[in-house]
């Protein structure tokens, strides 16, 4: 989720890449880095500046230092790998100093690559990037032959032969002042094609105020950059010719992707940063996963008796989802608890209470409190955030990081599907200690490596769903029912709706309605049901005819495949089937999905909803 900018070309390369950084300031903003070759001048060949903090700290550093040199690199960075430090701020350099690259993604095999290239190499960083850098150098010696841009090229190539993971990467060699490599596996990298000189960025942004042509570099792609060429080829050496298009995006849009909001694009981002959150963190063989961030031993795992997940809003019932995780996986009594109630109720923890903090964010005020009242009195704490750096981060004595990039609508969603995956992962890794199966694990893990692409189809019917969104936008009134584990679902759908639509909305479990709430039904009070298939498939069935009787409108949420659900609804919306416990992360998305589509239809600010703020630092 970092942002790169690359320049080649006939200007002072320095202040185009630090106004692109800029630009991609939006994409990460925990540390950035610059390096500039000036080939013309033997003693600095070279200059590189990084820094801890926004962009304005790296100009502050640079400002009023001499950086000559018409090509350079840049990168802004969302830290994956290794903490918010200067060493490991991008761009890193080869064992020769001479190779600077900059790369967003995460090498997954960086430890085997580590081991192969053996005792010769000192790293600076703890960043798999580096580790990267140090293997391009290896394979640049090995095959220097033609003192020429393409043995660069080549040398990029042959190292990412070796290479499991996600990568938008570019790639500068000090002895070659004149040309650029960049490489694509997973993460953009778009090529800004002008007279006589070249960008390279993670996205069309920080080009836009200099060319509008771009070469969109597809996944297994290289291209070697000059300041009047580029050319394109696969890993495997084969030229490929690439359309030049003309973007008509402006920078807001390009920010955007071309999504009208943040936030439906971060609907849309969710297939791709779940594998970033699921990456190199389990074991397929022995059906289990591996968080080392935990810092628990086997047996201070073994001795927890109870698991409290505390947080506020979304992260609240992500948790909820992964408190059936828990429970059902590893067999461990696990409480939610809201973070603002948790802190203030003299809880009951103890030394075998393990404790996480879970929140985008990491600095939700409520949830940092709440964590030092449980660290005070002996628990376990650990953080599932996604902030890197941040409070909760810091804090507590663990934890994982969700990998979901920055999340910029004040609306949570990718960040709670990754809260999930990470949950799970949790409840797997507990579970495994203790009345798991190997098969059983290896069943989970096989479903969770499925979800990507059965989220990519949920997200391919967003027309169907933006259709019932718009026939329902003009209703007050809304009602969210759920059973088992889509309790939470309804809950973070109807919390989805309220904060951006401003339509009032309850959430309630199906068997409670009865108790109340149905007393509220009528014609104007339309039911959202989530009825995939699970342990309370009929009963939540009986809950629906009970709304039905009652003359509401029911727009049902089912399983692929069930025809009855058609005779139950007004509207039915289908998602793709998986385990029980890993539906949340299918079922969420048409919720999403619906809130967006009306909130959108009624012109409100979907992304900075009235009275709500993204990060609430406060009490
Ligand atoms: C605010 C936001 C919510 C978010 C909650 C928790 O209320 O408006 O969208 O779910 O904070 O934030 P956190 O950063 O702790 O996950």
């Amino acid at each position: 989720m970092c942002g790169i900018i690359g320049y080649i070309g006939e200007k002072q390369a320095a202040p185009i890449l630090l106004q692109g950084l800029r630009k991609l300031e939006y994409r990460g903003y925990d540390s950035a880095g610059i390096v500039v070759c000036n080939p013309a001048n033997p003693e600095t060949q070279v200059t590189r500046f990084r820094s801890v903090g926004k962009i304005d700290t790296l100009e502050n550093k640079v400002r009023g230092q001499e950086i000559v040199g018409t090509m350079g690199i840049a990168h802004t960075r969302w830290a994956t790998h290794g903490g918010v430090t200067e060493e490991n701020a991008h761009p890193h350099h080869d064992q020769s100093g001479k190779i600077f690259i900059v790369h967003n993604g995460i090498i997954e095999n960086y430890r085997e690559i580590k081991e192969v290239l053996g005792n010769g190499h000192t790293y600076v960083s703890q960043t798999d990037s580096e580790i990267l850098a140090h293997l391009i150098g290896v394979h640049y010696e090995q095959m220097k032959k033609e003192g020429s841009c393409s043995d660069l090229r080549r040398a990029v190539e042959h190292a990412l032969h070796h290479v499991r993971g996600t990568y938008g990467l570019v790639v500068m060699h000090t002895d070659y002042p004149d040309c650029l490599v960049a490489a694509r596996m997973g993460s953009p990298l778009v090529i800004g094609v002008a007279d006589g000189e070249q960008y390279i960025a993670s996205d069309p942004t920080p080009m836009l105020a200099h060319t509008k042509k771009m070469v969109f570099l597809d996944d297994g792609e290289i291209a070697e950059v000059t300041r009047d060429s580029v050319q394109t080829f696969t890993l495997l050496d084969d030229r490929v010719v690439k359309c030049v298009e003309e973007v008509e995006w402006d920078e807001a849009a390009a920010q955007k992707q071309g999504f009208p909001h943040f936030m439906i694009k971060e609907i849309f981002d969710q297939p791709v940063v779940f594998e970033d959150a699921i990456r190199g963190r389990y074991d397929l063989k022995e059906g289990t996963a591996f968080l080392g961030g935990l810092n628990m031993t086997n047996d201070e795992m073994r001795r927890v008796k109870r698991v409290i997940l505390i947080a506020c809003g979304t992260a609240s019932y992500a948790a909820l989802v992964g408190k059936y995780a828990f429970e059902r996986l590893a067999g461990i009594p696990t409480e939610v608890d809201v973070a603002s109630e948790f802190r203030y109720r003299d809880p009951i923890v103890d030394d075998t209470t393990l404790v996480f903090g879970i929140s985008q964010s990491g600095e939700t005020a409520d949830t940092i409190a709440a964590l030092r009242e449980a660290k005070r009195k002996g628990a376990f704490v650990r953080g599932i955030v996604n902030v890197v750096g941040s409070t909760i981060a810091r804090e507590t004595d663990g934890g994982t990081y969700i990998h979901a990039g920055p999340e910029l609508a004040v609306a949570s969603t990718k960040a709670y599907s990754n809260m999930i995956a990470i949950l799970l992962l949790y409840a797997l890794q507990f579970g495994r200690l203790k009345r798991v199966s190997i098969a059983t694990g290896q069943r989970l893990l096989a479903a969770l490596r499925e979800i990507p692409a059965k989220m990519r189809l949920t997200l391919e019917r967003a027309e169907e769903i933006q259709a019932v969104a718009e026939k329902y936008a003009a209703y007050k009134h809304f009602f969210f029912l759920g059973r088992g584990i889509n309790y939470p679902v309804a809950l973070e759908g109807s919390l989805k709706l309220k904060e951006i639509s401003y339509i009032h909305s309850e959430a309630y479990p199906g068997g409670e309605m009865k108790h109340g709430p149905i007393a509220l039904l009528s014609p104007d009070f339309p039911v959202f049901a989530i009825m995939t298939k699970n342990q309370l498939y009929d009963k939540m069935r009986n809950n629906i005819e009970e709304t039905k009787a009652r003359g509401a409108q029911v727009i049902l949420l089912a399983t692929d495949g069930d025809d009855h659900a058609r005779e139950l609804s007004d509207d039915v919306l289908y998602v793709p089937e998986t385990m029980e416990l890993l539906q949340p992360l299918l079922n969420t998305i048409p919720l999403q999905l619906f809130a967006y589509y009306i909130a959108a239809a009624l012109g409100r600010d979907v992304d900075r909803p009235r009275n709500l703020a993204k990060s609430v630092t406060v009490e």
